[in-house]
């Protein structure tokens, strides 16, 4: 390690002299020795025995500082000792109310509340695999998540009771043990867990309980979004979680930072670089059930947050509020997330004087991440000269008429010049292994992409478009698959979605592209369902739309469904809603489309229809 010190030294003077034309050559260095650094405590640690996971790391935390607050949520405070004690019975009451042993899996749909931890915890502590369910699925994506990893036993937040009975019939065929966070529960077939808890024996819980467990046994599982099919259960090791708590330190957060998380933990960047990487830094989280914009302030003041985590909506709602005298009174220095749009990022930092702004780029179902340790704005990550050796991979041409990457007349992939945009493709290796899905093959081997450079290579096809530019700076572009091109622009279907859902009269709404004859691209629509007892409102759904939404994202029509199965296969909905098309006289009314100078929806007459078809009227 040392000699690598030194050559790292020497490299560097060398190239001071061209340090005019590599203007981040030091923020390149300094990132790259904490990589080396971070590689060779894994390597240390990876061969301890007893095995040294995450757990270890927070048995250490708890030994080192028990009575540094660990979790605070709504007005409680957890120190460290108290979560270890709660785990602790977490553990002793599985094992006497269930035959969950090591090897076996638990089911979680519980909210952001310390119970997530404790049971997550005390999960581990018996040797289990934990599946971290979206807490806003049902019915049969719910049973699907089951199916994928053959889960022994549900834990269910109170609130999700609803959810749970819905299924209950299927659970128990399927012998499934159910618990309630609650302290009793009079429902056949569902036992309450809280009390239990309650009763149980804080001791410590022995060891040989997870002696079999290796780096290579399922830690979690985390579900990729369900929105192009059935959510996929991504499975993480024990080995890749804990390579993955290295993100925070990689992102410049301290030991004595304060961390606010109000990003889902069943996704892998509230739960794994957030929460898992709390544990590393042995710090302080500051748990939020849910994103609150007028509370997110104040919540920090209140606690002395001095890092936030965000996905890029939070930063520009919190944008959208009026601005305030008390706008900068707080001291959060540091913002670590993704999907920051450039000028949110500038308007946010400039607006609520937070100092750094590092967003990263990493998947639950990937194999490797970027971090913009630069803070350059807009940008998502950055390329160097060792990392790209440490972590192959490449920007290939791809096809959006056909779905796939562009091969050469060898049947090779196509890399991207410097500026283009191209899909992201990271290699399969010992050292960037790819884990697929629990209990599905066939996609995991769709995530694959072989003989990508040369004959048997193997390279994850992320599904991700990215562009970088000539200083290695890498820009996110868009999702392959959810997107569809309008005026030269590519349409996120997902974001627009996101958006007409905030309309408080939808129920659920599915937003697609499709083709009229002599319009290039593809004409947005939104399907959308409306709530029970509740109107479509034309004005309402245009200021909305404009106001949210760039002007080639606002979808040209809007469908009203009678139903809309989400919950089955989400893409051949889409696909025979594409098929369906618009004329008024074949699909079923009501539909409607944006007329800016009504500044409204407008009903979507025969005579209207004509005009557009014959090219009379142009987008
Ligand atoms: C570990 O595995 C061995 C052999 O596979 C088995 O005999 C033993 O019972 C296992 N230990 C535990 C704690 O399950
Ligand atoms: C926050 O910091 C201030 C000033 O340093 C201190 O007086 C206060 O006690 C801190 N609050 C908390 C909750 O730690």
């Amino acid at each position: 390690m040392e000699l690598l010190y030194a050559a790292f030294a020497t490299l560097s003077v060398m190239f001071m002299l061209f340090f005019v034309n590599f203007p981040y050559f030091l923020h390149d260095c300094a990132f790259l020795i904490k990589v080396l650094r971070i590689k060779s405590k894994r390597q240390r640690l990876r061969k301890r025995v007893p095995l040294y996971t995450v757990l270890e790391c927070f048995l250490e935390d708890v030994s080192r500082h028990p009575h540094k607050p660990f979790i605070i949520f709504e007005d409680d405070v957890y120190t460290y000792l108290p979560v270890d004690c709660w785990s602790n019975k977490v553990a002793h009451t599985l094992l006497k109310h269930t035959h969950l042993r090591e090897g076996d899996t638990a089911a979680l749909l519980v909210g952001n509340e310390p119970n997530f931890i404790f049971l997550w915890l005390g999960l581990m502590k018996i040797g289990c695999s934990v599946s971290l369910f979206n807490t806003n699925i049902r019915s049969k994506s719910l049973m699907r998540c089951f199916m994928c990893c053959k889960t022994k036993v549900l834990i269910a937040g109170a609130e999700f009771s609803d959810a749970v009975c819905e299924v209950l019939p299927e659970l128990r065929e399927r012998g499934v043990s159910v618990f309630l966070l609650c302290d009793n529960c009079d429902m056949d077939g569902i036992q309450s867990l809280k009390d239990k808890m309650d009763d149980s024996d804080d001791g410590p819980v022995s060891l040989m309980l997870r002696a079999n467990i290796t780096m290579k046994t399922p830690a979690v599982y985390i579900y990729t979004s369900g929105t192009t099919g059935l959510p996929k259960a991504g499975i993480v090791s024990h080995d890749r979680m804990f390579g993955g708590t290295f993100y925070q330190s990689l992102l410049g957060v301290k030991h004595d930072d304060v961390i606010y998380i109000a990003l889902p933990l069943y996704h892998a960047a509230g739960f794994i670089v957030g929460l898992n990487g709390v544990i590393e830094r042995g710090i302080t989280v500051v748990l939020r059930r849910k994103f609150s914009v007028s509370q997110f302030w104040n919540d920090c003041r209140k606690h002395n947050v001095t890092v936030i985590m965000y996905i890029g909506e939070i930063l520009r709602y919190l944008c959208n509020t009026p601005k305030r005298e008390t706008d900068r009174q707080h001291m959060v220095r540091r913002a670590i997330g993704n999907g920051l749009r450039a000028d949110v990022w500038q308007e946010f930092q400039s607006r609520f004087g937070v100092k750094h702004i590092r967003e990263f780029y990493a998947a639950s179902d990937g194999n490797m991440g970027f971090m913009n340790y630069p803070e350059k704005v807009g940008a998502v990550g950055k390329q160097n000269f060792l990392y790209k050796k440490m972590f192959p991979h490449a920007l290939i041409r791809y096809d959006t008429e056909t779905q796939g990457p562009v091969r050469d007349s060898r049947g090779r992939c196509v890399p991207v010049p410097t500026g283009e945009t191209g899909l992201l493709v990271c290699k399969i290796t010992e050292r960037t292994p790819f884990q697929g899905y629990a209990g599905n093959p066939e996609q995991t081997e769709k995530k694959k992409l072989r003989n990508v450079f040369e004959d048997g290579d193997v390279y994850l096809n992320t599904g991700d478009l990215l562009r970088t530019d000539h200083q290695g700076f890498i820009y996110f572009q868009d999702r392959v698959g959810d997107t569809f091109r309008w005026k030269g622009e590519n349409v996120a279907t997902t974001e627009v979605s996101d958006v007409i859902s905030l309309l408080d009269f939808v129920e659920e709404v599915c937003v697609y592209g499709f083709q009229i004859k002599g319009h290039e691209g593809r004409v947005g629509m939104a399907a959308l369902r409306v709530k029970e007892k509740r109107e479509f409102d034309c004005n309402k759904a245009f200021d909305h739309v404009t106001n949210f939404l760039p002007v080639y994202a606002r979808p040209r029509f809007i469908r009203i469904l009678r139903s809309l199965d989400l919950t089955g296969t989400f893409k051949q909905v889409k696909t025979s809603l594409m098929k369906e098309g618009f004329d008024p006289e074949k699909v079923t009314p009501p539909i409607y489309f944006l007329q800016e100078s009504s500044k409204s929806y407008i009903p979507l007459t025969h005579t209207h229809y004509k005009s557009i078809i014959s090219g009379e009227v142009r987008f």
